[in-house]
C-alpha cells in the first residue's frame, strides 16, 4: 500500500469513528477495513434505499431490517443474471452454478449496483443492512385499528408469519413494505409463472414457490394484499406487545 493509501485509509477510519457506531457491528470494536468500506457502501444504498435504509419513494424498498440472508440472495441474484440473454436459454456459460440456483433477478439499476460489489463484502453489507431499524428509529404509532388481513392472503401467513414477518431466514419480512414496490413485485413473479422471460434492461424476477403463491392471483386481490402489508408494523407482533407491556 503506497502512503497515499495507507493516509486515505487512516482518514477513513478516523472518519467512521468520529461518525458512530457502524450498524451490525458493536461500539466498542476498532474498526476493520470491511467495517469501512461496509460503511462506505450503505451510504450508496442509501441515496436511493433512503437515510438509514428506509425508503422515502414508492417505488424503492425499504430495506432496513429485512432479514439478512434474504437480502444475501437478492444481491446474489441480481449479480447473476447480469447477462440475462444467456439467462433466458438457459446456456449461462459465465455463470453455470448461480444459473442453477434461485432466485433469479434482474432489474436496470440494482443490478449494477449489485455487480460492484465485491464478493468479501456481501454478507457483512447483508448483516449491516438486517441490524438497522426498519422505522429508522422511530416507532410507528400503535394502529387505531388492527389492519384486516384480505382473505386472499391467507395462504401467505405460513411463510410470510401472521405479522408479516418471515417465519425463515431467506423468507422476506412484508410488513411495513412500501405499497406500490410490493405490488409490483407481486405482479413481476405473476407475469414469470405466466411464462415472461427476462429481456435486457427490464425487470424480472422468478421464484418458483412464489410463483405458484401468485399465479392465480386477481390484481384486486394483489392490490388489496400490497395495502395490507404496507400497513402492518415493520417490527412485527414484537412491537405490539412491547406496547402492551408499557400500558
Ligand atoms: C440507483 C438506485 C439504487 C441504489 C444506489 C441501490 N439500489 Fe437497491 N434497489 C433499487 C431498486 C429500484 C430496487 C427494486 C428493484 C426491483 O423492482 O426489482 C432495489 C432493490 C434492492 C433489494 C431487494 C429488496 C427486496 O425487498 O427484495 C436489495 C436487497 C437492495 N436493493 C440492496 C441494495 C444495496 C445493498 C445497495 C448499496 C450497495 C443498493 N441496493 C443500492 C435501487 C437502488
Ligand atoms: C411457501 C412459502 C411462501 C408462501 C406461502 C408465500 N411466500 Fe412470498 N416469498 C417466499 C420466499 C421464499 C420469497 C423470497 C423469494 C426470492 O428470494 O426471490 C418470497 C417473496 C415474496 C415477496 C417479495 C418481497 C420483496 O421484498 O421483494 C412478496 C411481495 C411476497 N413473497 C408475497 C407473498 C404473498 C402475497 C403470498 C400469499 C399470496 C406469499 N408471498 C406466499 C415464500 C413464500
Amino acid at each position: 500500500m503506497n502512503r497515499r493509501a495507507r493516509f486515505r485509509l487512516v482518514i477513513l477510519a478516523l472518519t467512521a469513528v468520529v461518525a458512530g457506531p457502524v450498524p451490525g457491528f458493536a461500539q466498542t470494536e476498532q474498526l476493520t477495513t470491511v467495517q469501512i468500506q461496509v460503511q462506505d457502501a450503505l451510504e450508496a444504498c442509501y441515496q436511493c434505499h433512503g437515510p438509514g435504509g428506509v425508503s422515502v419513494i414508492p417505488s424503492r424498498p425499504t430495506i432496513a431490517g429485512q432479514k439478512a440472508e434474504y437480502i444475501r440472495r437478492q444481491l446474489a441474484a441480481f449479480r447473476a443474471v447480469a447477462d440475462t440473454t444467456d439467462l433466458a436459454q438457459g446456456n449461462d456459460t459465465k455463470n453455470a452454478d448461480a444459473a442453477t440456483h434461485i432466485p433469479k433477478r434482474t432489474d436496470p439499476v440494482m443490478e449494477h449496483m449489485a455487480a460492484g460489489l465485491p464478493e468479501h463484502l456481501i454478507k457483512p453489507i447483508a448483516d449491516a443492512i438486517a441490524s438497522l431499524p426498519c422505522d429508522g428509529g422511530t416507532p410507528k404509532p400503535p394502529a387505531v385499528k388492527a389492519p384486516i388481513r384480505p382473505q386472499a392472503a391467507d395462504a401467505c401467513v405460513s411463510c410470510h408469519g401472521q405479522d408479516g414477518i418471515g417465519v425463515q431466514p431467506h423468507i422476506p419480512n412484508l410488513a411495513g413494505q412500501r405499497r406500490s414496490y410490493l405490488r409490483r413485485q407481486l405482479l413481476l413473479i405473476r407475469e414469470t409463472a405466466w411464462g415472461a422471460q427476462p429481456r435486457k434492461g427490464e425487470a424480472w424476477r422468478t421464484h418458483p414457490i412464489m410463483e405458484a403463491q401468485v399465479a392465480r392471483i386477481k390484481i384486486v386481490d394483489v392490490d388489496a394484499i400490497a395495502r395490507y402489508y404496507s400497513t402492518l408494523d415493520c417490527q412485527g407482533e414484537s412491537a405490539k406487545s412491547k406496547t402492551d407491556a408499557q400500558q
